[in-house]
């Protein structure tokens, strides 16, 4: 088969996905694909019908890759490729409708609302400790958070330096640990722990420098929660209407009594596939070596 790994892009994610996609055509390569990388540029619509390949292995990340319009210029060509699908991408991708549905699915989220960043440059928009975030962002890109006892939202916000679009959601901030899981498919794998090192939370760098965070896999937590991160991890990929492999990420807090809070954070329908991403280290726990879980998701594809 010919695999066209897309990758790179032009949204914030950009480093991540080149990132992501070298780990997966090396990987594919190794597999016995024919494989072509495509660096993702306006003109990629062009490039693939000329290219025609059997499938289009998206790693991309964030806007353009991973809210429904590559997806929809794939659909177009009659190209099958691996992830979400359209109306899935877009869901996600978009915090305050991915929250919606998951609310409506009896999914534990964080009390939010959603409004433009100028509104809440000089006033909290809410009692801290709150978290500000680009309602279409990845990676943590232009994630703040505003803790106990601050006067003021921090400049940034209202700032000209802010690159991550006017609509953010405004969520009340979740202490305690952050839980992952990765499903594939119709099954929910492991349940990861993040420990940041030396970062006050699971940021940029703590995602993508070597050391930047611990993973505890699987995470050390009863089975009882175990289980339940995995019940909602699956019910999220469904109720979004997921397709081939997703990660869902959640805050749990166990200060006051062992079973403890809950939240679901979000779903990310294209999770990083770096060699310090989770969902490789989460399907080499379930037994699928890197090659073969991409190998699944190529032969999963379609459109
Ligand atoms: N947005 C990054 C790539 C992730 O969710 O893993
Ligand atoms: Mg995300």
């Amino acid at each position: 088969k010919h695999v066209a790994v897309l990758l790179g892009g032009f949204s914030s994610e950009r480093p991540v996905s080149l990132s992501s996609g070298k780990a997966c055509a090396d990987a594919l390569e190794n597999e016995g694909y024919r494989v072509t990388r495509v660096d993702v540029s306006r003109d990629v619509g062009s490039v693939l019908g000329e290219l025609k390949p059997d499938v289009a292995f998206n790693a991309l990340h964030g806007p353009f890759g991973e809210d429904g319009t590559i997806q929809g210029i794939l659909e177009y060509l009659g190209i099958a490729y691996t992830h979400s699908g359209v109306l899935a991408s877009a869901l996600a991708m978009n915090k305050e409708q991915a929250k919606k549905i998951a609310k409506a699915s009896g999914i534990p989220v964080a009390e939010s609302k959603v409004t433009d960043r100028f509104a809440i440059q000089n006033k909290h928009p809410m009692k801290p400790p709150y978290v500000v975030k680009p309602v279409s962002e990845g990676s943590s890109f232009g994630v703040v958070i505003v803790h106990e006892g601050q006067s003021h939202p921090p400049q940034v916000i209202g700032s000209s330096d802010w690159k991550y679009g006017d609509t953010v959601m405004v969520e009340r901030y979740i202490h305690g640990r952050e839980l992952t899981c990765a499903v594939m498919g119709d099954v929910a794998l492991g349940v990861c722990e993040v420990i940041p090192t030396g970062h006050s939370f699971y940021d940029y760098d703590s995602k993508y420098v070597a050391g930047g965070s611990k993973h505890e896999c699987p995470a050390k937590i009863s089975p009882n929660i175990y289980q339940k991160i995995q019940t909602l991890a699956l019910k999220a990929h469904q109720a979004v209407g997921c397709r081939g492999v997703s990660r869902s990420d959640f805050r749990y807090d166990d200060r006051h009594s062992e079973n403890g809070e809950i939240v679901w954070l979000e779903i990310n329908t294209q999770p990083g596939m770096t060699p310090t991403s989770l969902v490789p280290e989460i399907a080499a726990q379930a037994g699928h070596s890197f090659g073969d879980l991409l190998s699944w998701m190529v032969e999963d594809a379609s459109c």
